[in-house]
């Protein structure tokens, strides 16, 4: 179980990344992205309109993902894709 200083990435299953703990994300620019929640949704389907955020739009295109590592989804990887960077607060 993490405690509150640390950061974690969970894949979901035909959805979004999770980012939760107290970390920042910068896109390739170094910009930050607003955070007005914990944990953050990242996109993963390419098909949001609020991308890099999640907007639900993965469940109306049936997006289809792996949520594990061993199905070659690992949390750095789908950030690195994105484009973007976590830095801790
Ligand atoms: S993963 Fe949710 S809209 Fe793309």
């Amino acid at each position: 179980m993490p405690n509150h200083r640390q950061i974690m990435l969970t894949p979901y299953r035909d959805g979004p990344l999770l980012v939760r703990g107290p970390a920042h994300v910068v896109d390739a620019d170094g910009r930050e992205l607003p955070r007005r929640r914990d944990p953050i949704a990242l996109c993963r389907c390419g098909k949001s309109r609020l991308r890099p955020l999640c907007d639900g739009t993965h469940k109306l295109i049936d997006f289809r993902a792996g949520g594990a590592p061993d199905s070659g989804c690992d949390g750095a990887g789908e950030l690195e894709r994105l484009g973007l960077a976590l830095a801790q607060e």
